[in-house]
């Protein structure tokens, strides 16, 4: 089975009949458009309560076993402010039921173990209009990215006339191409929190260290109070000085943060962004580094840099001394920022540090890995909750399932 999910907007069905132009067989098209999708908010649920199983009742988790028991999904995505749209990340995001919490060493870098035996090949079709050339080469690293975490071949549809199908060659992401800029010390910056989360949240948690540091210099926006949109894309047109704070989904923003960038209009001022993600190494944050470093200019902001912190998950477990010192070099990027107008380069290379694991850790991770991967954290929590006998549960997976090749 062949399945296209369609996250534009406006689902005109010109494209699709394009595209149906390049398979034999009938496309199973599901429809996914505005409100479809709700936001994964990092409940966990679906790796240490239900394994396997997302709690969100909505049109994409009805759609989950066409996912899975699919040989081919095909994607076709709006792009917005020269990413893909909050829709399409949404779709990503709420992927990651089809994986364990379980964790395996590929190349030096850490990636979930697979639920299922095998995954669909991925292909996307995104619309390039608007969109620089350095945008759209972001954009499908970024989809590479993801389908190569996702344990999936990735292809990419290209419409110049008629459609054309091409599989993605391997590529990595680089590091910082463009420079940090500095500015003079801020009276005011105002940080967007983006963690979805509704508890316990790792962003909170280090954002509170900031404010402690410098009280009124900083005022903190919760990106989960969407009645406030509105008011503050207003603001944003006059406010100097704006952080986009954010744990990392998927190698991107999870998906309300892009909802808010979409708002957003060009003016003048400073942009920066701060990238906290749950593995140790900081290439998994690349990609998104990457948009950033577009999305400061498509925004006319003086772009302050990006400053990426790896190995967060875990945070709140911490006693609370071994919390403070790894919340501290953080909180101080921020006051640096505030304080003397710019990063100090020393403390954001030392944050990002592990860039990818070496081989001596590789080594072993190799050695230790059943036992690393397949016990102690996840496993003490699935057993909390009842659901360890369930922890290779595949519940998406038909019985028929059908497997056939491009
Ligand atoms: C849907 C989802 C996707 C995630 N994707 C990544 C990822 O690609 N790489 C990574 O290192 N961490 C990833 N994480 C882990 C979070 O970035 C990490 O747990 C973070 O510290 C959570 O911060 P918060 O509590 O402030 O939201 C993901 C978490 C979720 C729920």
């Amino acid at each position: 089975m062949k399945t296209l999910f369609d996250l534009r907007e406006k689902q005109d069905s010109e494209m699709i009949e394009a595209i149906q132009s390049l398979y034999e067989k009938p496309l199973k098209v599901v429809g996914l458009g505005e409100q479809s999708i709700n936001a994964c908010i990092g409940c966990w649920s679906c790796w240490l309560k239900t394994p396997g199983r997302c709690v969100m009742k909505d049109a994409m988790a009805e759609s989950y076993s066409d996912y899975v028991n699919s040989d081919t999904v095909i994607l076709l995505m709006d792009t917005v402010q020269g990413f893909i749209s909050h829709q399409a990340k949404a779709f990503l995001d709420r992927t990651i039921p089809h994986y364990h919490p379980y964790i395996e060493m590929v190349d030096g870098e850490c990636h979930h173990v697979a639920r299922y035996e095998c995954y669909p090949d991925m292909v996307f079709y995104y619309d390039t209009e608007g969109l620089t050339n350095q945008e759209e080469q972001v954009i499908e690293d970024y989809l590479y990215r993801t389908a190569y975490h996702f344990k999936s071949k990735a292809y990419r549809i290209v419409k110049d006339g008629s459609p054309q199908l091409y599989q993605l060659e391997p590529r990595k992401a680089k590091r910082q191409s463009v420079t940090f800029e500095s500015v003079e010390p801020m009276e005011k910056l105002v940080i967007y929190n983006g963690s979805p989360r509704r508890r316990g949240s790792n962003s909170e948690l280090i954002l509170k260290k900031a404010v402690e540091a410098l009280d009124n210099r900083v005022e903190i926006r919760d990106l989960k109070e969407e009645d406030q949109w509105d008011e503050w894309a207003e603001a944003f047109k006059i406010e100097k000085h704006v952080m986009f704070f954010m744990s990392l989904y998927v190698h991107a923003m999870p998906s309300h943060v892009m909802a808010f960038i979409e708002k957003l209009q060009a003016s003048k001022g400073s942009i920066s962004f701060f990238v906290q993600s749950g593995f140790p190494e900081s290439s998994q944050s690349y990609y998104l580094e990457a948009y950033f470093e577009q999305l400061a200019p498509r925004l006319g902001r003086t772009y302050m840099g990006t400053v990426i912190k790896g190995g967060v998950e875990g945070l709140q477990m911490r006693p609370g001394e071994a919390q403070d010192k790894m919340m501290e070099p953080m909180a101080r990027a921020i006051v640096n920022l505030v304080c003397e107008g710019s990063f100090n380069p020393i403390d954001v290379h030392q944050l990002a540090k592990p860039i990818r694991f070496g081989i001596g850790m590789q080594i072993g991770f190799k050695l230790l890995g059943k036992r690393l991967t397949n016990s102690l954290f996840w496993d003490l929590h699935l057993k909390k909750n009842n659901a360890y006998e369930k922890r290779f549960d595949r519940p998406y997976l038909s019985l028929t399932k059908e497997r056939t090749t491009v």
